[in-house]
């Protein structure tokens, strides 16, 4: 059965800079719905039907998450979060290169349903071209009367407004974001209380990630049950894959949540690279877990009896040549580089596994390195205020625990 196409249906098919292509094919038809045939409630209700849950990696469902939003009263806020630095993750990006109405569609659709006067989508810095953009596609919905003041003639109305990070990746998790935007320091605070409630500028504000913002048009039109049956039953829908490393055709795939990453190595991304032999793929971006040759029949969703969190969706295919310290020293050194420093067991135990790492790739590996490996390890899974921490010691743990590497 060919895969359904929810997010990339028209890639390569309209011109992203061109509204009246994107409506050609349907689009804003979804905005349309929502605003002389729905209401908020409704609109709610079928996302909260169709089961999709976060893109952004923690999988929590979209539709709760509105829901919490608009059963509150007074100033709101929606942000789409395009900050995307996850090592490996691109899949944000190429929505906005291949369709960004698309995007735009579903974030003016979320922000009406949870009864939000603005809107921002805070873009990561880096992503220049993305929010050039996103800049063309915004005015010429305005022009098109799909946002600003009674949209399509209605009596709701939203504000919208691009917001460029530094390109932190600490900046990714949500009320890093918030407080990004607030204009004070990139770094998480402590939750309760969760912005559902007390977000940007202590107001209630829904925060999601540009993949899963993007479902929402297809949702609106053609019903929550219809999506509910796509892919895996604890986390529905189609995702966007990203296979990196030693595989023949890297790239981004749409594919039905629930499916193995053997099909996704073999059938998508056409196999092993000619003249390699693999070794471990990495699932998630560079906190992501390992897994061998004899796991690769894990299935990729959410929720937590999944036999694997697909995180970001990017799959690095690791091959018997790579050079393991090499690994080691870049996975360390990219979390001690975006530590915020907020707290102690992240800043000291990311810099030290660093330092560790090193020494192992240069020999000089002591007695009590090994040691306090286990150590580190423990103190980042326990004791981070925040899950970067957590996250920082997940692939060299299972390099250790699945004898990827030996000391
Ligand atoms: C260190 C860290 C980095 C994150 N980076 C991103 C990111 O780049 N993009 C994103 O959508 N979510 C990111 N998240 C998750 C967000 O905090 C939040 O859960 C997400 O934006 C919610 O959207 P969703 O429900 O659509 O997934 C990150 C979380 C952590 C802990
Ligand atoms: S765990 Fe790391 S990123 Fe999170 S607050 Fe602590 S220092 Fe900052």
């Amino acid at each position: 059965m060919k895969d359904i196409k929810i997010i990339t249906e028209y890639w390569g098919k309209i011109n992203p800079l061109k509204i009246e292509d994107y409506i050609n094919v349907g689009g804003y038809t979804a905005l349309e719905k929502f605003v002389s045939k729905m209401n908020p409630e409704k609109a709610i209700e079928e996302i909260q039907k169709s089961g999709l849950c976060g893109r952004g990696g923690a999988g929590f469902p979209m539709g709760d998450k509105l829901g919490m939003v608009a059963k509150q009263t007074g100033e709101k806020y929606f942000i789409c979060n395009l900050e995307e630095s996850e090592p490996g993750t691109y899949k944000d990006r190429l929505v906005v290169d291949n369709n960004p109405h698309l995007l735009l569609e579903g974030i003016i659709i979320s922000a009406l349903s949870i009864g939000a006067q603005k809107a921002y989508i805070y873009i990561n810095g880096n992503y220049e071209k993305q929010k050039e953009i996103l800049e063309i596609v915004i005015l010429q919905a305005k022009e098109k009367k799909y946002w600003g003041e009674n949209i399509l003639g209605s009596k709701f109305s939203l504000e919208i407004e691009i917001f460029s990070g530094a390109g932190a990746y600490i900046c990714g998790e949500e009320t890093a974001l918030i407080n990004s935007i607030e204009g004070n320091r990139g770094e998480p605070k402590i939750r309760p209380p969760f912005p559902t409630s007390a977000g940007l500028f202590g107001c209630p504000t829904a925060v999601s990630n540009a993949e899963t913002i993007s479902n929402i048009p297809w949702i609106i039109s053609n019903g929550g049950k219809k999506y509910s049956i796509i892919g895996s039953k604890n986390s529905p829908g189609t995702k966007l894959f990203l296979l990196n490393g030693a595989v023949a055709k890297p790239g981004c795939y749409e594919a039905p949540t629930g499916i193995t990453v053997k099909k996704l190595i073999d059938d998508y991304a056409g196999g092993i690279k000619r003249g390699k032999e693999f070794w471990f793929a990495q699932i998630g971006g560079a906190c992501g877990k390992l897994l061998l040759e004899k796991e690769l029949k894990a299935k990729m969703e959410f929720g937590k009896e999944c036999e694997c969190s697909l995180g970001s969706g990017s799959i690095l295919v690791v091959d018997k040549s790579v050079n393991i310290h090499d690994l080691l020293i870049s996975w360390t050194d990219f979390f001690r580089r975006e530590s915020c420093g907020k707290c102690v067991p992240c800043r000291e135990g990311t810099f030290r596994l660093w330092e560790i790492a090193k020494r192992f790739r240069d020999g000089e590996i002591s007695d009590r390195d090994k040691e306090a490996i286990q150590d580190i390890l423990w103190t980042l899974d326990n004791t981070t205020f925040c899950p970067l921490g957590k996250f920082a010691g997940t692939a060299f743990r299972d390099a250790v625990g699945k004898g990827i590497v030996k000391f």
